[in-house]
């Protein structure tokens, strides 16, 4: 918006005018050491209805910037104490809503150059006329109007830019708990089938982040590992009841469907365009492999099988030795540790088994924050199925 005025028009932002017709309610700060050109240029301001202040030096200058409201401060360049430049300085730093003009006796071309960079808005010769006083002043409330406007304007738009890209990282936060919730309730909704419970999904997942930390892998990957261990038994799904639930021995062939789960979860989790179940439908697969080739479902053998799977392995078996079922008490550690030592390269990845082995002050904070509680419905073996 625009209106006219004796000064040039005035300007108004957000119903505000800041030039122009309510010029009186402008301060001006006049800095001169000289005290004649100090009130003359108030005098010839004050005609075109500017309220004036002046100051005869830089500290006093700064002392009335930190108290009242200045919009525009005109200051002589050379004067005993803090020079205009100094102020000038000074004045941009701490208030960059004031307009600052400068006054020199020196024509200098450096010095005016200088001001212009350090953010003055014009740099006046002595003697300053009337006129070229009040165009000046004009133009620098104009200018620091726009510039007020376009700072106001960027700090809203960056303002409005922070408050979406919040609402995003929330709703995409939201989307990870989500699916993160999903995969631990798929992996709860095969636990509830057999004697598995909870606390071995979650212990089991964190040893997995400890081997894979101890590979190397980044924060994500190990992360990733973690939630997706979590479906290595998601295949006994579509395991008859008769078989799962069996409280004795299996027979051979009943042993041989139970066998399927692994095959089962990665039908289950394989076509997924999500990594998560992608890594998950290879731990599901892979979990009972040996690294002598002698596991199953598919006989592979060494870096044939995934190293998430290997991984899993290792994590899975030692759970379930340290974890107490109804049918047996839980392993200590060192007799737990033994048996995966035996396994060392015939059914465990030997470098992977050694991280994990380096790292039993790790094991043992998972083993203290997940411990088990109340009665487990037990069946079978001693070792994952
Ligand atoms: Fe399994
Ligand atoms: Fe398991």
């Amino acid at each position: 918006m625009h209106c006219s005025c004796l000064s040039g028009g005035g300007f108004f932002v957000e119903g505000e005018c800041i030039v122009g017709d309510q010029s009186s309610t402008y301060r001006i700060l006049i800095v001169d050491d000289e005290p004649d050109l100090r009130n003359i240029y108030k005098r010839f301001l004050e005609i075109e209805g500017y309220s004036c202040l002046t100051a005869g030096d830089g500290e006093e200058a700064m002392s009335i910037l930190g108290r009242m409201d200045i919009s525009l401060m005109i200051t002589d360049i050379n004067m005993p104490g803090m020079s205009g430049i100094d102020l000038l300085r000074e004045a941009v730093n701490q208030y960059p809503d004031v307009a600052v003009l400068m006054v020199s006796a020196i024509d200098d071309r450096k010095i005016a150059v200088q001001s212009l960079q350090l953010g003055a808005f014009s740099y006046m010769i002595k003697p300053v006329s009337r006129n070229e006083l009040v165009i000046n002043v004009v133009n620098g409330l104009r200018r620091r109007f726009l510039e007020i406007a376009h700072r106001r304007q960027s700090e809203k738009l960056e303002d409005l830019v922070q408050r979406r890209t919040r609402k995003l990282l929330e709703a995409k936060q939201e989307l990870v708990v989500a699916s993160e919730e999903t995969v631990l309730r798929l992996a709860k909704a095969a636990e509830f089938r057999d004697d598995e419970t909870a606390q071995h999904t979650l212990r089991m997942s964190h040893y997995c982040r400890i081997i894979a930390r101890g590979c190397g892998f980044d924060a994500k990957r190990c992360e990733l590992i973690r939630l997706a261990s979590q479906l290595h038994d998601v295949g006994k799904i579509g395991i008859p009841d008769a078989i799962l639930l069996k409280p004795g021995k299996l027979t051979a062939d009943e042993f041989t469907l139970m066998k399927e789960h692994a095959r089962f979860g990665f039908r289950i989790l394989s076509d997924s365009r999500a990594t998560l179940l992608q890594v998950g439908a290879l731990i599901a697969r892979g979990h009972h492999e040996k690294y002598d080739g002698s596991g199953y479902p598919d006989g592979v053998a060494g870096e044939d099988i995934p190293i998430e799977a290997r991984i899993a392995a290792i994590a899975d078996v030692f759970d379930a030795l340290t974890s107490k079922r109804v049918y047996k008490d839980a392993l200590p550690i060192t007799a737990a540790i033994d048996i995966l030592r035996k396994g060392r390269g015939q059914h465990f990845d030997p470098g992977l088994l050694d991280i994990f082995l380096a790292d039993m002050e790790a094991v043992n904070r998972i083993r203290k924050q997940f411990q088990d509680s109340g009665h487990q419905p037990g069946i079978k073996s001693v070792l994952p199925q």
